[in-house]
């Protein structure tokens, strides 16, 4: 399929692309297609790449990726004018630098696994989040790499079934034993099947460490401190958004009630029922037992551990 700007925008919208570091990744090539889509009719400058970063903005709300990746566009400069090579250099580095950040998440949180562990994930943070090897899932493949039996229960995470659909078949494709449990068994598997840690990515981690995701990552959280369980979120530092003081401040994304209503397929709610359909929800950051980076795995309190790291990325 031919893809322009406004294709970037619908694949971001209606989640053909989706995981925040995916969406950041695909924002910045939808960035070079706007201002190629443009050749011959408008000279390219800073005030059309702006345009086009704007509009890509209103794809989705609440990964701060997205915006991270727009800005960091929006900063291109072409000094020989040549803007499709510039902002063509500065997608493929975001692209090969979220990689590289993923393959060092997975080292970082391979650390806190050892051979027998049983992981609990929920929706997908792994290579179908990013252009790596995930974040989540990434601390997986990294300790399977290192010759470590681990296996994963994955939630299948209503209503759009990440879990089901995307984690279970990425982690069996490599090879990863795996199981789906609907999203209402985790607490019973917490208590009866062993589980030694919940990891989760996040789409936006404010200062002090609360973290939005997947919605019912909240739940899950609560869940395992009520069963003992660490709870660690893995998360490039392109995830923090230090701007905001608390969770409190993050914009949650509220999507179609079609997707609840019509969830699996066809019909499953009656017709004129009221839907509450938000994509994420907000941890807590004293549910949260540690963030793992391409820099460390960061601890409480967040407003230090945190502000620290964003330090070391300047
Ligand atoms: O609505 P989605 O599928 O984009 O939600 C994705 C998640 O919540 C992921 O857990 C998060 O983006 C981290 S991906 C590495």
């Amino acid at each position: 399929m031919e893809c322009r700007t406004k294709e970037v925008w619908d694949a971001i919208k209606r989640l053909a692309v989706r995981g925040a570091p995916a969406i950041g990744v695909a924002a910045a090539y939808g960035v070079v297609l706007g201002v190629m889509q443009e050749e011959g009719r408008r000279r390219p400058d800073a005030a059309l790449v702006k345009e086009v970063c704007d509009y890509l903005a209103t794809s989705r709300p609440t990964a701060v990726n997205l915006f991270w990746a727009l800005n960091r566009m929006r900063a291109v400069s072409a000094p020989r004018g040549d803007w499709k090579a510039a902002l063509l250099a500065e997608a493929r580095s975001i692209e090969a630098e979220d990689q590289e950040v993923c393959r060092r998440i997975g080292q970082h949180g391979a650390k806190l696994l050892s051979s027998g562990d049983v992981v609990l994930t929920h929706c997908n943070a792994g290579a179908l989040a990013t252009a790596g090897m995930g974040t989540a899932l990434a601390v997986v493949y990294a300790a399977v790499a290192e010759g470590k039996q681990i296996t994963v229960y994955a939630d299948e995470t209503r209503p759009l079934l990440q879990g089901s659909r995307l984690t279970a078949w990425e982690l069996s494709r490599s090879g990863v034993p795996v199981t789906v449990i609907c999203d209402n068994v985790a607490a019973s598997v917490m208590r009866d099947k062993g589980v030694s840690l919940v990891i989760t990515g996040a789409d936006r981690i404010a200062a002090n460490g609360d973290a939005a995701n997947k919605i019912g990552t909240y739940g899950l959280a609560i869940l395992a401190r009520e069963h003992g369980i660490p709870f660690y979120v893995a998360a490039p530092t392109s995830t923090l958004d230090l701007s905001l003081a608390h969770g409190g401040l993050i914009p949650i994304e509220e999507r179609e009630a079609l997707e609840v209503s019509h969830g699996l397929g066809r019909r499953t709610a009656p017709p004129g029922v009221a839907i509450y359909n938000p994509a994420f929800d907000v941890t807590p950051a004293r549910y949260i037992t540690g963030i793992i980076t391409e820099h460390g795995i960061a601890a409480p309190p967040y407003e230090v551990s945190l502000r620290r790291l964003a330090q070391t990325m300047c």
